[in-house]
C-alpha cells in the first residue's frame, strides 16, 4: 500500500526539511502541503491522503485534530512537534492522533512511525511466544537469546525480547548489556509511549533483534504491575514481526499474564533426572483450562541426549503431549559462547545445538518442510 502523505507545517524551513525527508523516504508520497491548517481542512480533501502529518506545535491542536479527524475520517494523523513532551503526546493520542514525532524526523522514524500504526501489515505478522518453565533452570533463556538471532536471520523480520523474569532476569548478562531503560521505565512511561517511542527502551543486540532488559535489582518488582507489563506486550506486539518473553518459572501472575496473551507458550524443561516429566504434566493440567491448549502451548525439552528423533518419541509417550523441539547438552558450548560474549548458535553453525535451534526456528516462520528426516 503506497502511503500518501498531507503534510501540515506552520514553519516555513521546517516545511521544507520535512518535505524533503518525505520525498526522500520509499514507500511513502508527499500529495500535499499546507502551512495553514484551516487550508487544509478546505484543500487537502481533493489529494486523498491517507496519512496527515499534523504539526502539533499550535495550543489549538485538540479541537484541530478532532476537525481533521471529522473531514478526513479515514486517514492516520501523525502529530508532529520540536519537543516530545509525554502530556501533550498524551493528549494528541487521546484525540486520535496514531503517534507523536519528533521534527526534524529522519526517513527511518517516519517509515517506523507509519509503520507501527499500520495494523495490517504488524498485527499480521506479530506473533507472540512466551517461555515457560515450571521450576527454574531450564535453558529457557538461552534458549530464548538463541532463537531470537535463528528467527530473525532466517525471516529477515524484527524480533523484540522482553525480559518479564522481573527479579532475576538475565538477559542483559546474556548478551553483556548495561542498558539505560528497562522494563521499570518503560512500564513507568507506559501511558506516555506509542510504539515508535517505546523502541527506544529496546536495546539493540544484533540486526533486526532488540531487547527489553529486565529489572535491575530484584526489589523493583514492584515497580512493574501486570496491567503495565500487559499494556508494554500490547503496544510491543504492533512492533515487531516475533516477541519472544521470558518469564519467571513457575505459576505467577507475570507468567500467567505472559501466557494469555501470546499466541504459543512453550513450556520448557531441562532434562536432569529429576521429576522434570512430572512437572510438564502439571504445568500441563493446568494450560487445559484453556478451550485451544492444544495448539497454544507446546514443550521444548533441552539437555536431550542422545539428541534424535527417537529420544524426542519415547520422551512423548512418557509426557503423553507432543514435543515441539528437543535441545541437545551444549553446556560446554553455552559456556564457551557467554565467555567470549557469542551466541552458542555461532560458534559452531553445524552443531546439533544450531540445527536443532534453526529447526524451531523454521518451524515458527512456518518454512514448508521439505527435510524429511527433520523433527
Ligand atoms: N542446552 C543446554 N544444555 C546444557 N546446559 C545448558 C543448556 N542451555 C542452558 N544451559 C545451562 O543451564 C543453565 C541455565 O540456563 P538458562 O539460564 O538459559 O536457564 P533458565 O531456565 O533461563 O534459568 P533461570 O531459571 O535461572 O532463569 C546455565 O548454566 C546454562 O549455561
Ligand atoms: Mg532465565
Amino acid at each position: 500500500m503506497i502511503h500518501n502523505i498531507m503534510l501540515v507545517e506552520g514553519n516555513r524551513l521546517m516545511l521544507e526539511q520535512l518535505s524533503s525527508v518525505i520525498k526522500n523516504t520509499q514507500g511513502v508520497e508527499l500529495v500535499a502541503r499546507f502551512r495553514e491548517a484551516g487550508e487544509a481542512l478546505g484543500q487537502g480533501i481533493v489529494f486523498m491522503p491517507n496519512i496527515i502529518l499534523l504539526d502539533a506545535d499550535n495550543s489549538n491542536i485538540i479541537n484541530l485534530l478532532t476537525e481533521f479527524r471529522r473531514v478526513f475520517p479515514t486517514a492516520s494523523i501523525i502529530c508532529t512537534g520540536e519537543k516530545w513532551n509525554a502530556e501533550s503526546s498524551n493528549l494528541c493520542i487521546n484525540a486520535g492522533a496514531k503517534c507523536f514525532l519528533v521534527k526534524p524526523f529522519s526517513s527511518d522514524e517516519l517509515r517506523d512511525a507509519i509503520m507501527s500504526f499500520s495494523t495490517s501489515f504488524a498485527d499480521a505478522r506479530s506473533n507472540v511466544l512466551t517461555f515457560f518453565s515450571p521450576k527454574g533452570k531450564s535453558g529457557k533463556t538461552t534458549l530464548i537469546a538463541n532463537l531470537a538471532m535463528s528467527l530473525a536471520r532466517r525471516s529477515g523480520s524484527s524480533v523484540g525480547i522482553i525480559d518479564a523474569d522481573l527479579q532475576f532476569g538475565d538477559m542483559a548478562f546474556f548478551f553483556d548489556l548495561k542498558p539505560q531503560s528497562t522494563i521499570v521505565e518503560a512500564a513507568r512511561d507506559k501511558d506516555f509511549l506509542s510504539p515508535v517511542s517505546l523502541n527506544s527502551y529496546f536495546v539493540p543486540v544484533a540486526k533486526k533483534v532488540s531487547i527489553l532488559c529486565g529489572t535491575k535489582e530484584p526489589s523493583l518488582i514492584d515497580k512493574v504491575s501486570i496491567p503495565a507489563f500487559e499494556a508494554l506486550v500490547k503496544m510491543a506486539r504492533t512492533m515487531f514481526s516475533y516477541l519472544l518473553i521470558d518469564v519467571p518459572a513457575g505459576f505467577n501472575p507475570t507468567s500467567i499474564a505472559a501466557a494469555e496473551m501470546s499466541d504459543t507458550t512453550y513450556i520448557v524443561a531441562m532434562l536432569n533426572g529429576g521429576y522434570e516429566v512430572q512437572h510438564i504434566q502439571r504445568a500441563l493440567e493446568i494450560f487445559k483450562s484453556w478451550p485451544n491448549y492444544q495448539s497454544r502451548v507446546k514443550t521444548i525439552l533441552t539437555r536431550v541426549e542422545p539428541c534424535n528423533i527417537t529420544s524426542k518419541q519415547q520422551m512423548e509417550e512418557v509426557i503423553g503431549y507432543p514435543v515441539e523441539g528437543i535441545i541437545p547438552n551444549a553446556f560446554l558450548k553455552v559456556s564457551a559462547a557467554a565467555d567470549d560474549g557469542h551466541m552458542a548458535l555461532d560458534l559452531d553453525p553445524d552443531s546439533t545445538f544450531a540445527q536443532r535451534v534453526n529447526f524451531l526456528a523454521k518451524k515458527i516462520i512456518n518454512y514448508k518442510q521439505d527435510d524429511s528426516d527433520d523433527f
